[in-house]
């Protein structure tokens, strides 16, 4: 969603500025602003679409000072215009204002500061926030910022600079989150440390409810209410290269070939001879054999990462497990208790709905294991205990490695808790051991089939479909929602993926001539139920597109095409299949002329509900 840099220092602030915001680009963005203060006024410039044209428009209209801030807007309320793009500005222009997040009682406010003859420039809800900072300034933008968010409701992230404190940087947040870094002279500000690597990874994650007045030399804490707070300096782990394509043409691709190296690092990390090791569970750990039951919480990729989470947990440890989008849970008025554990999955640590059902779940008194890829993310510093996902950022919007990163790490928490419950014996946890032991090479022999799968992504029944169906059944029904949800978000098709039994329900009455259903039909209890479903499609005319294990000559007679996997136990195939599904995906994208990183109308981390 939108992002935030802000910086004050000694050298141009304009380069790091602009630098910071391509750094923030993966999160997803259609307009992007900058503002500086310099000789008692201040300078800006915005433009609806990339980067790049913002860039290419500062180099005529340059702006000076060591001190501003930047954004990536992702359009919420009014569309991407340049009138819309932050920053936001009081009527004087004397003071600019980046916002992430919702205020949510805006047009209350908006209504009272035009009844007081304010006049507005654009359609947003953040354009409150500069013109309550100017009724509030008595000459320190510090005490400015506090006494008018005393006003605001909502959830936010926000960056101000005054044309009156040319050397000032004032940050605060409630809920979306926000990083200070800590420079040689210099300070820096930005909604995630992707920005602030190049330049320092000592860094403080505001707390919410807190806000900072940073300078050249000095960085100051406080609470909304007033309260100073003591500096919580740590150092940022994300390696910056992580964040370059490393020779890939997408990061989308990067980061599919990265899945044997991260799920051979969680094997690594979660692993002993024959044993799982949770060590970040706890005391947690002390109360799995009692729980009761457990509850995922999920949205997106994530909430099918947590679909088969339930399949592993419910095979192996017999606990029963619920799965609920994160929007639904949190409305529903679910039944909670301390005999229940939950568990949200998530790469980003951040996403609105998680977080808040993370916070329903606490106030009910139950535990919460976060299965996360960020550290020090909300819902990572939230949650009771922590399964972290070490898959390094992922940038891509289209999530890939943190999705079989999630379904490793709860094929290894479901080994434990069957292990630990007695479901399950040492031999019996060791025998699985050996099998996901050999999965990164599995996951590998599929990836090094990409020129095939191209081939078939560029195949004109695929790349020209207008409509598609993913099927699957037992554990690969996630694997058939996932696919889908791949496909339709970076190409733009319209997709919907099926539980292959479900198929004479209703779907099949989609089934014509040529339309492609990709049937994941590997080897397992439910593949001749599969293969029953594929020849339903054929009898309508439907184009087969099968995941099949390799040499499976039955189900490639009755397929048009044929995308292979090595063979894998059952409960394990869903972290097989992901990457070929993945790479189709990718390559229908690439054939259509698709912005594959960067997919329309999509942000890679949702912090607004
Ligand atoms: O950061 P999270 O894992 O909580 O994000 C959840 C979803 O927003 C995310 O998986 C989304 O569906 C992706 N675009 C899927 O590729």
């Amino acid at each position: 969603m939108c992002g935030i840099v802000g910086f004050t220092g000694e050298d141009t602030a304009l380069p790091i500025l602009l630098d910071g915001l391509r750094r923030l680009e993966y999160r997803g963005y259609d307009s992007a602003g900058v503002a500086t203060a310099a000789s008692g006024a201040l300078h800006t410039c915005k433009n609806p679409g990339k980067i790049a044209a913002l860039t290419a428009k500062t180099e005529t209209q340059p702006l000076p000072g060591g001190t501003g801030i930047g954004h990536t807007r992702w359009a919420t309320h009014g569309g991407p215009t340049e009138a819309n793009a932050h920053p936001h500005f009081d009527g004087d222009c004397g003071i600019a204002v980046v916002h992430n997040g919702i205020i949510e009682n805006y047009r209350e406010l908006r209504a009272a500061l035009l009844a007081e003859g304010v006049c507005f420039r654009s359609e947003t809800d953040s354009e409150v926030l500069p013109h309550l900072f100017r009724k509030h300034y008595r000459g320190r933008l510090l005490d400015a910022v506090r006494a008018a968010l005393d006003e605001v409701q909502g959830a936010y992230a926000l960056a101000v600079i005054c044309a009156d404190e040319p050397g000032v940087l004032v940050g605060a947040r409630q809920g979306s989150p926000l990083v200070v870094g800590i420079g040689d002279g210099a300070h820096y500000l930005a909604s995630d440390v992707q920005p602030l690597l190049p330049h320092t990874r000592q860094v403080i994650y505001l707390g919410t409810g807190e806000l900072c007045e940073l300078t050249p030399d000095t960085c100051h804490l406080e609470t909304l209410a007033g309260g100073v707070v003591p500096l919580r300096i740590e150092t940022a782990g994300q390696d910056e290269a992580a964040a370059d394509k490393a020779g890939y043409p997408h990061f989308m691709l990067k980061e599919i070939h990265q899945q044997p190296a991260v799920l051979e690092r969680l094997l690594g990390a979660y692993t002993q001879d024959d044993r799982v090791v949770l060590p970040e569970l706890g005391g947690i750990a002390e109360a799995l054999p009692a729980i009761r039951r457990i509850q995922i919480v999920a949205c997106g990729t994530a909430w099918h990462a947590g679909l088969i989470g339930k399949y592993l947990i419910e095979t192996f440890a017999r606990v029963p497990v619920e799965v609920d989008v994160a929007s639904e849970f949190r409305y529903r008025n679910p039944v909670l208790d301390s005999d229940t554990l939950v568990i949200p999955v998530s790469q980003s640590g951040e996403t609105a709905d998680t977080l808040e059902a993370v916070r329903l779940a606490k106030a009910a008194g139950a535990m919460v294991l976060g299965v996360i890829n960020v550290p020090g993310s909300s819902i990572a510093r939230e949650a009771d205990g922590l399964l972290y996902l070490q898959a390094g950022p992922e940038i891509g919007v289209a999530s890939t490695k943190a999705y079989t990163a999630q379904i490793m790490v709860l094929a290894l928490f479901a080994l434990q808790v069957a292990a630990l419950r007695g479901m399950m014996d040492a031999k019996a946890v060791a025998q699985h051991l050996v099998e996901m032991r050999g999965l990164p090479g599995k996951v590998q022999w599929a990836i090094d089939r990409a020129p095939a799968i191209e081939a078939i992504a560029r195949l004109p029944r695929y790349a020209q479909a207008r409509n598609a169906m993913f099927i699957g059944r037992g554990f690969n029904f996630p694997s058939a929602l996932e696919g889908a949800l791949k496909l339709k978000e970076i190409s733009y098709i319209h997709v919907e993926g099926y539980a292959a039994g479900e198929m004479k329900h209703g779907p099949i009455a989609l089934v014509t001539d040529g339309i492609p259903v990709v049937c994941i039909a590997t080897q397992g209890p439910v593949y001749d139920k599969l293969a029953s479903n594929i020849q339903e499609i054929r009898a309508r005319n439907g184009h087969v597109l099968s995941i099949a294990t390799e040499g499976d000559a039955e189900i490639a007679e009755v397929s048009d095409d044929v995308i292979h996997v090595p063979p894998c136990t059952d409960a394990f195939s869903p972290l097989v299949v992901a990457s070929p599904l993945q790479l189709f995906a990718y390559y229908v994208a690439l054939a259509l002329g698709r912005d594959v990183d960067q997919p329309r109308n999509l942000a890679k981390s949702v912090t607004v509900e």
